[in-house]
């Protein structure tokens, strides 16, 4: 049976999630369009230099953490519910998480687009990681801190149909879906902590008023407490799909379940250890602490590194399925014509060009070249902006059949989207590296470098190029998004509804679960030492700071 007849309330929850992160999509998307165009200094029609803040705040909201969490959201939905074989526990319960986050979404992108309305009072341009001593509308915070109550009341409905899914199967192993849901869901609550202490205990007072003073280092601090870790948050959802559904795309079978089950181990207990690896150029943080981060960050590599030999493991599987031979002739009988493994595969080979920016990046010294330069997002919109993004919108081509019962409509155009994404992501984030590499500073409306981009003379090497093709590439991207909006939109409302169940089964994995030892399923045990670890690499430097005051440092004992 397909998913929507068999579990019709989740199913439901599902596509209201996955409703809310297109529309953010779509508008955030839309954003960047502008954004790429401004920054050419030749196509500034559309915003002013002030509003332009207003834009790069909604395109990193809107994308880094609304579309994200209701995606992610709509798909835990989908596969606790598969592989506990059970509906939510209660549905008022369900619905409550999900209303109050998207009723604190609406107020912060009010808040947020408050800023094209001249003279208006209600702003947010403080960019999605709002460093005091920029200062937005209280209702900003406020709405953010509902989007995150909501996502924890969404990891306890999950843990709570994991806890009686329990009852009735007492000896039987975690469900790899369920596995890897609550993992990354335990990983959330560990590093939301730092979130919510800077959110409600610093900011919301502050932009209330009530206290007046504060400082940039603390919330800084407890931001990336939280910031690295939202990273894993966004990317482990794009390995649940490329370990779960991308072999059986491929036509084969997951390579090893406790290889998987071991890789989300790692990334619970050192994601958050390791938030300092965005401060290297903050001062006020003791050298050693940042040296510690650095360390704990190259040990990250593994886990990753391990995704990468299981998954390219489990396609050169499939393909062999699929009469591929070789070494490397394989990869030629991979479905390259289904449009959701293409676009699973691109997604990991774009991943990969990101982890060596991101080595580039965590690397205490050269991080100094790079630091706040346009690298940074060149970096950045290869691993959330490909690597889950475009994961999430391959997945939703084999989801969406499932959750509404219908066909997908358009399967040429839906062929295309993961291509074309693909090319403008490589001319948009090549041609960011390289201007970041010559000091082009990011977040900022007017980042002139002495050139005049419409001189096509010589153009090629230089600064005006390295702007063209960020607006190049950033055009073919939102074409490449109105494709996806437009196979989505179509196939869900006007697709052919299909009477045959659609083919949606998982096979077992090729090492199966009798081989994984049963302590990697002991969540005390791990949660417990992921705390601990936090607790060492943050208890020590954060003392440190609250030294001279919590909201203003030298101005407590005068
Ligand atoms: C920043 C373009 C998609 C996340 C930027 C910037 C540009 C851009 C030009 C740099 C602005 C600056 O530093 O001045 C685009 C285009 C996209 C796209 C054309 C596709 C239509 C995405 C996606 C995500 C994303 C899918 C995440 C899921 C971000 C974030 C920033 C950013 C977090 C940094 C914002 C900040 O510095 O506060 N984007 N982007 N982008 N983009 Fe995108
Ligand atoms: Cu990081």
């Amino acid at each position: 049976m397909t998913f929507i007849h068999k579990y019709p309330k989740a199913a439901k929850v599902s596509k209201a999630n996955f409703i809310v992160a297109f529309i953010a999509l779509a508008i955030g998307g839309f954003f960047g369009f502008i954004q790429a165009l401004h920054r050419t200094d030749v196509f500034r029609g559309f915003v002013n230099s002030g509003e332009y803040y207003t834009l790069l705040t909604g395109h990193g909201v809107l994308l880094a953490l609304i579309f994200t969490t209701f995606f992610i959201a709509g798909l835990f939905v989908w596969g606790v519910t598969r592989s506990l074989d059970r509906e939510p526990e209660n549905m008022a319960y369900t619905w409550s998480w999900f209303w109050l986050m998207v009723i604190g979404t609406v107020m912060a992108a009010f808040t947020i687009l408050g800023g094209l309305v001249p003279d208006s009072s209600i702003r947010a341009a403080v960019l999605y990681t709002f460093y005091p001593p920029l200062q937005a509308h209280p209702a900003f915070y406020i709405g953010l801190a509902m989007v995150v109550v909501g996502s924890w009341m969404a990891a306890a409905d999950w843990f709570w149909s994991y806890s009686k899914w329990r009852d009735d199967n007492p000896t039987e192993r975690i469900p790899i879906l369920s596995f890897m849901t609550l993992f990354t869901m335990l990983m959330w609550y560990v590093c939301t902590i730092g979130l919510a202490i800077e959110v409600v205990g610093l900011l919301i007072p502050w932009s209330l008023g009530w206290v007046v003073e504060i400082e940039p280092l603390l919330p800084r601090t407890l931001f990336w407490f939280f910031g690295h870790a939202v990273v894993y948050f966004w990317l482990l959802p794009a390995y649940y799909v490329w370990y779960a559904i991308l072999p059986k795309l491929s036509g084969g079978r997951l390579f090893s379940d406790s290889m998987t089950r071991i890789v989300f181990i790692i990334f619970l207990l050192l994601s958050t250890p390791v938030g300092y690896h965005h401060q290297y150029a903050d001062a006020g943080i003791s050298v050693g602490f940042k040296f510690y981060a650095m360390a704990t960050t190259m040990m990250l590599l593994l886990p990753s590194l391990m995704t990468l030999f299981t998954v390219i493991a489990s396609m050169e599987h499939g393909a062999k399925q699929r009469g591929g031979k070789g070494y490397f002739a394989w990869i030629s009988k991979l479905p390259w014509n289904n449009p959701a493994f293409v676009g699973c595969a691109l997604a990991g080979i774009m991943f990969a060009a990101g982890g060596f920016s991101g080595m580039i990046n965590a690397g205490m010294n050269i991080n100094l070249l790079i630091h706040n330069t346009i690298w940074i997002p060149g970096h950045f919109h290869l691993t959330v902006g490909t690597a889950v993004a475009l994961t999430f919108m391959a997945v939703t081509y084999w989801l969406l059949p499932q959750l509404t019962g219908r066909k997908l409509k358009f399967k040429t155009l839906a062929l295309i989207q993961p291509y074309s994404w693909f090319l403008g992501m490589t001319l948009m984030s090549n041609a960011m590296h390289r201007a970041g590499l010559a000091g082009v500073p990011r977040r900022t409306a007017e980042p002139e470098f002495n050139t005049n981009a419409m001189n096509f003379e010589p153009i090629f090497g230089t600064m005006s190029e390295m702007k063209w093709q960020i607006a190049i590439g950033g055009t073919i991207l939102l074409i490449s998004l109105i494709l996806f909006l437009w196979v989505v939109i179509s196939s869900w409302m006007a697709g052919q509804k299909s009477e045959k169940p659609v083919d949606d089964h998982i096979p077992e994995p090729l090492s199966g679960v009798e081989h994984t030892p049963a302590i990697l399923d002991n969540m005390k045990l791990w949660f417990a030492l992921a705390l601990i670890l936090v607790v060492l690499a943050y208890s020590f430097p954060l003392w440190e700071m609250i030294q001279d005051g919590i909201f203003s440092p030298g101005a407590l004992p005068r």
